[in-house]
C-alpha cells in the first residue's frame, strides 16, 4: 500500500511548531511510520534555498521569491516526498503549496492563479490529501498576546498588514477546497488543540 501525505499550515505565532511536536509524539506512540519535513527545506538543495529566502540582508522580487519557493519545493517533492510516499510512509510537511498561495499569491499580490501556475508541478503531481490549517488571525496570535514579537527572518519582518493578508489568503484557499482542508481553531489549552488535529486525522482514516 502507498503512503500518505498531509500538510500543516498557519500564520506566524499561532503555535504550529508546538502542534507539530505534539503530533510527532502522538504518531510515534502509535507506531506510525512517519517522515516529518518542512518547507522551505527538507532536502540539502531546498535547505540552501531556504537560507536565501529567509536572509534579511536580501531584497527579493515577489516573482523571484515565488519561483525560489517553487524550485525548493520541486526538489523536495522529487527527492523526499514522493519517494517516502512510495515507500509507504506517512509524510507530514510543515508548510507547503498553501504557504505560497497565501504569502506570495495573496500577501505579495501575485494572485492565487499565478502562484498555482508557478507551482504546477506540485499541483499536478503531489497534493496533500489533508491540510490542517491552524485558524487563528495573526493579529491575535499567542505570540502577540504574550508580547513576544521577536522577528526572526525576512518573512517575519513583514508588516502586520502583510500577515493579515496571509490569513485572508488561507481562508480563501480553504474555502475553495473545503474537502482538503481541516480548519482547526486553536484552544488556549494546547492539548485540546492537539486532540482536534488527531480527530481530523482519524476522520480521514490516516490514524
Ligand atoms: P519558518 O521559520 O519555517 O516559519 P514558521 O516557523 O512560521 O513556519 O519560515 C518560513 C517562512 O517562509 C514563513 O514566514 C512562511 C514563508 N513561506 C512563504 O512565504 N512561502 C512558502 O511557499 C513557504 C513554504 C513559506
Amino acid at each position: 500500500m502507498k503512503g500518505r501525505f498531509i500538510t500543516l499550515e498557519g500564520c506566524e505565532g499561532v503555535g504550529k511548531s508546538t502542534q507539530l511536536r505534539l503530533l510527532a509524539e502522538y504518531l510515534n506512540r502509535e507506531g506510525v511510520d512517519t517522515v516529518f519535513t518542512r518547507e522551505p527545506g527538507g532536502t540539502p538543495l531546498a535547505e540552501r534555498i531556504r537560507g536565501i529566502l529567509l536572509d534579511e540582508a536580501l531584497v527579493v522580487s515577489p516573482y523571484a521569491e515565488a519561483e525560489l519557493f517553487a524550485t525548493a519545493r520541486r526538489d523536495h517533492i522529487d527527492n523526499l516526498i514522493l519517494p517516502s510516499i512510495e515507500a509507504g510512509k506517512l509524510v507530514v510537511c510543515d508548510r507547503y503549496i498553501d504557504s505560497s498561495l497565501a504569502y506570495q499569491g495573496v500577501a505579495r499580490g501575485l494572485g492565487i492563479e499565478r502562484v498555482y501556475e508557478i507551482n504546477s508541478y506540485a499541483r499536478d503531481n503531489c497534493m496533500p490529501e489533508l491540510t490542517i490549517f491552524i485558524d487563528m488571525d495573526p493579529a491575535n496570535s499567542w505570540r502577540r498576546q504574550k508580547g513576544k514579537e521577536v522577528m526572526h527572518d525576512r518573512m517575519e519582518r513583514e508588516s502586520a498588514a502583510f500577515h493579515a493578508a496571509c490569513y485572508r489568503g488561507y481562508k480563501e484557499i480553504a474555502a475553495r477546497e473545503p474537502e482538503r482542508f481541516a480548519l482547526i481553531v486553536p484552544e488556549r489549552d494546547k492539548t485540546a488543540t492537539h486532540l482536534k488535529i488527531v480527530e481530523a486525522l482519524k476522520a480521514r482514516g490516516i490514524v
